[in-house]
């Protein structure tokens, strides 16, 4: 099994002293459909700094964990596959390039959108507390060394000078680049399992019944920071690939039209298939979908469809063990979208009787779920994150509510006890916000 070095260990010591730099919904679609290969590789190389640090805070703050949590043997895994994702990274070869094609890539080229201020531009994450999510928990006011005002310099998208044709050295520069992070990506496809099993490692050796606060914010802070490296990664593997196949309304993995009603009716589906298959239903609770046939958005239509589903399995759930399996006919669980001009908002309602108002803090901690048997945590079962079961780890909603905040949108849920919950997806249409990771 691979484990890091002592030099490894202390190169990542060092980056783990940099912030991250944010990167907006609005900056990762400058790149059009069809990035240069000039524009491209200056992406990766921004990546070829920026992944690393990101990923030497989580080597970092794996190993940091109170009480034990650090030890477990789940946890010591998922951290080596950091390190080792962070080595593959530093140690890529870079391309010998000529000093003409070099001062080529440090001169601004044109915005190929005719791009302007406002799209560069990035503001404030609203759904999130200043530092909420920062790379580290302790790097309160960047300890005054100009490592964080050296990072704001750098940037995801910057047009480079396509007048002439690069060299070919570019172009393989990015597509080796693209196949490590693909492999990367791979890697790391079980870490939110892993973790969980970690945790659970945790509960058993330490007797501990639920997870304290610092736990939480240590979960809250790294899964949010994998959404940003994943969509990071996915992003531009997809970009790479876009340089020679083209997909309409997409950029990378955001797809510039992503329809509501289409990706709604979807998870209806998706969710009342597995609520048949669990309770062993003939026919699942109905669920009535109120949106607009042509409502498009700017927006990752894999992250929307994860919040969907993840609050339609709640609801159906919740619905089927409060009126009874044996029941022919459920309350109608509905789904309305609004569009409005900042937010896009969603609202699922179910009549399934509520949540006591003692246990709504609850249901944002990671593991925390009312039903009673966890089942068993197979990290195989689906490679990308928990998706296949009914209910049962407790990740639904809080994992649901970083992927909103992640592009400046929000979860909420309101309920009344003895009658139903409403949750209300917001979703921003700007997108303008940086990532929430500073
Ligand atoms: N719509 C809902 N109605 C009633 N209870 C809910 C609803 N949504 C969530 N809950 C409660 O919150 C808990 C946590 O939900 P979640 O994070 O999705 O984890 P899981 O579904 O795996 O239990 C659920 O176990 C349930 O008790
Ligand atoms: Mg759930």
């Amino acid at each position: 099994m691979w484990k890091p070095s002592e030099r490894l260990m202390e190169t990542i010591r060092h980056y783990a002293s940099f912030p991250a730099t944010g990167v907006s919904l609005r900056q990762m679609v400058q790149f059009g459909d069809r990035p240069s290969t000039g524009t491209l590789f200056r992406a990766s190389q921004f990546l070829s700094e920026e992944l690393p640090i990101r990923l030497a805070h989580r080597v970092q703050d794996l190993g940091e964990l109170p009480d034990g949590l650090s030890d477990m043997p789940s946890i010591k895994k998922v951290q080596d596959w950091y390190a080792q994702s962070f080595e593959e990274i530093i140690t890529l070869s870079r391309p010998s390039l000529t000093q003409e094609v070099k001062s080529r890539l440090l001169r601004p080229g044109r915005m190929n959108g005719g791009g302007s201020k406002i799209l560069s531009e990035v503001t404030h994450n609203p759904s999130v507390r200043e530092g909420q999510y920062r790379s580290s928990p302790n790097s309160i006011n960047g300890n005054g060394n100009g490592k964080a005002a050296a990072a704001a310099g750098r940037r995801y998208f910057v047009p480079a000078d396509d007048h002439a044709d690069w060299p070919p050295e570019l172009n393989d520069y990015n597509q080796r680049f693209a196949k490590t992070l693909q492999q990367i990506k791979r890697r790391h496809d079980s870490v939110v399992t892993t973790v969980a099993q970690g945790i659970l490692e945790w509960k058993r050796v330490r007797q501990r019944m639920q997870i304290d606060s610092t736990i939480q914010s240590f979960l809250d802070r790294f899964y949010m920071s994998r959404i940003g490296i994943r969509m990071l990664i996915g992003q531009h593997i997809a970009l790479t690939e876009q340089t020679h196949v083209k997909h309409p309304n997409y950029v990378g993995i955001i797809c510039t039209k992503t329809n509501v009603r289409d990706i709604a009716l979807e998870a209806i589906e998706n969710a009342r298939f597995v609520c048949e298959d669990y309770y062993g239903l003939f026919e699942a609770p109905k669920v009535q979908l109120v949106c607009k046939e042509d409502l498009n958005f700017m927006y990752v239509p894999g992250h929307l469809s994860h919040m969907l589903f993840e609050t339609l399995k709640n609801s159906l759930r919740a619905v089927v063990e409060q009126h009874g399996a044996d029941r022919d006919q459920f309350p109608v669980t509905k789904v309305i979208v609004a569009e409005g001009k900042e937010d896009i908002t969603i609202k699922v309602s179910d009549e399934g009787g509520g949540i006591p108002r003692s246990a709504i803090p609850l249901v944002w901690t990671y593991m925390y779920t009312t039903v009673e048997q966890t089942p068993n945590l197979d990290p195989d079962f689906d490679k990308s994150d928990f998706k296949a079961p009914m209910a049962g780890f407790g990740y639904g909603l809080p994992i649901s509510r970083l992927y909103a905040r992640y592009f400046g949108g929000d979860l909420k849920l309101i309920s009344m006890e003895g009658y139903g919950t409403d949750v209300y997806l917001h979703l921003n249409r700007l997108s303008s916000s940086s990532e929430p990771l500073q």
